[in-house]
């Protein structure tokens, strides 16, 4: 392979693939949602959206393309923000309560996992945690192709509409997991950046640093010649390490997610900045669609799995809950400090991309630089400092640490290995950034 990055390692894999789903993108690209439908042969389709977007200029304007090309659907709006095993059983019956032939999901991450999930549980009828990645179930492939399926997304953020994963709370684990798997991956993500006009501000914060944290852990994620060689093709995980194609996607991501986060936010009318948001969030949700993601994220999923007390402004206020942005960025500081000891230059890369202050700062020091500019950019969105400002103390750290160490998927694409040990000074980093 080229590059000192991606020479030939010893058993190492020495192929990657991408397998990407068409995108439409722009100002307006809803409009024609109606004529895509048409092309993918879709009549009588499921739109799934939640109690909130439903009232919304997206969905409204989605259905009235619809309406007006005479396309028949049903509405399912009951998905739940940060979704469960639960609720992604009850959109599974709302699947399976009419003949539909496809599936439209106007929403975020939320709307658009779901979407996904009840598309694989309404065909191929079986355990939610037979799909689950080991440990936590059972890892059983998806057996086969999905109905169709376009995805528009509402927030700039998860890049769900580009990825074949679907993430979920695990309720009585106390854990967020995921199902991953091509055939899952949306037929077509239409992304139309003035369905953002409306998103509060630290939503758009939260999913702002979504992300920034997919493309910098995507471009700093242990390089695919790393990973062992397949020799079956079919075992090849979606997840597979750094490659040359992320690699540009990531870091173009990075500079615009850095330039434009805070202006988005401070200036929610500022549509160049909302479109470049938008614009990242595709881009990054590509690249680590196939490269993936590693500590932050991995470490996320507990903080999320174990929240109590806890009713960000913006969010639907009747549960307890942290968004996924939040829950993913408060370890973020932390664990690049950790993972910029193994590939400093790649962390010194990514830092220069987010507009970090370079002066002085040594190649070996990536790390700290990433580490800095995301604190700052944190501070200056309103995002919570760190765990003990989502009400967790020290006595949380075993059980924070047990639930992250489940997410091996995301830890074996870390540049560094993780031990339990390694997570808990992770956690304990992570109480508090200023
Ligand atoms: N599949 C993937 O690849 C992937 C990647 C990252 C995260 N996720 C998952 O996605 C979920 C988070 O998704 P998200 O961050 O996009 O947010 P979300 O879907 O949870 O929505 C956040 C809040 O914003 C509201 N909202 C959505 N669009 C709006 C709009 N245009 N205007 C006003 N309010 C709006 C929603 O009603 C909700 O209250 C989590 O479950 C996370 O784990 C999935
Ligand atoms: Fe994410």
């Amino acid at each position: 392979m080229f590059g000192d990055h991606y020479i030939e390692r010893e058993n190492g894999e020495t192929i990657f693939s991408v397998d990407p789903r068409p995108i439409k993108f722009g100002i307006g690209a809803c409009q024609e949602l109606a004529y895509e439908l048409k092309r993918l042969g879709m009549s009588h389709v499921a739109i799934f959206t939640d109690a909130i977007t439903v009232e919304l200029a997206p969905c409204s304007l989605a259905l009235q393309s619809l309406d007006e090309a005479g396309i028949r659907y049903q509405v399912y709006s009951n998905t739940r923000v940060e979704p469960t095993d639960r609720s992604f059983a009850d959109a599974t019956q709302f699947l399976g309560s009419n003949d539909f032939d496809g599936l439209v999901s106007i929403g975020g991450g939320s709307v658009i996992d779901t979407a996904k999930a009840a598309n694989l549980l309404h065909k191929y009828p079986a355990d939610l945690l037979d799909y689950v990645n080991k440990p936590i179930g059972k890892g059983k492939p998806v057996p086969g192709k999905l109905m169709p399926h376009i995805a528009c997304p509402t927030t700039s953020g998860t890049g769900s509409e580009s990825t074949g994963v679907a993430v979920f709370d695990l309720v009585d684990q106390h854990v967020k997991t995921g199902i991953s798997s091509a055939l899952m991956k949306p037929d077509m993500g239409i992304i139309d950046p003035s369905f953002t006009w409306a998103l509060p501000p630290l939503v758009t914060a939260a999913t702002g640093f979504d992300v920034l944290t997919h493309a910098i852990e995507s471009y700093t994620a242990v390089p695919f010649t790393k990973r062992k060689k397949k020799s079956d093709p079919a075992l090849r995980p979606p997840y597979q390490g750094a490659n040359p194609h992320s690699d540009s996607g990531s870091l173009e991501a990075v500079r615009l997610a850095s330039q434009y986060l805070l202006r988005s936010v401070n200036s929610p009318h500022d549509k160049e900045a909302r479109s470049a948001m938008m614009y990242a969030a595709t881009l990054a949700g590509i690249s680590f669609g196939n490269a993936g993601v590693h500590v932050p994220h991995g470490m996320s999923y507990s903080v999320a799995g174990m929240i109590r007390d806890y009713y960000p402004e913006g969010w639907p206020q009747d549960h307890s809950m942290c968004p996924h942005g939040i829950s993913v960025v408060v370890n973020a500081p932390a664990a690049f400090r950790f993972t910029g000891q193994a590939m400093p230059e790649r962390h010194w890369q990514a830092a220069q991309a987010l507009g970090a202050d370079m002066t002085g700062v040594t190649p070996d020091r990536g790390g700290d630089a990433v580490a800095q500019r995301l604190v700052d950019l944190m501070r200056a969105c309103g995002i919570p400092n760190g765990l003990s400002a989502l009400n967790y103390t020290e006595a949380d750290i075993p059980g924070l640490v047990d639930g992250a160490y489940k997410q091996q998927r995301l830890l074996v694409n870390s540049p560094r290995e993780v031990t339990k040990a390694d997570l808990a000074d992770l956690y304990r980093d992570a109480m508090s950034y200023w």
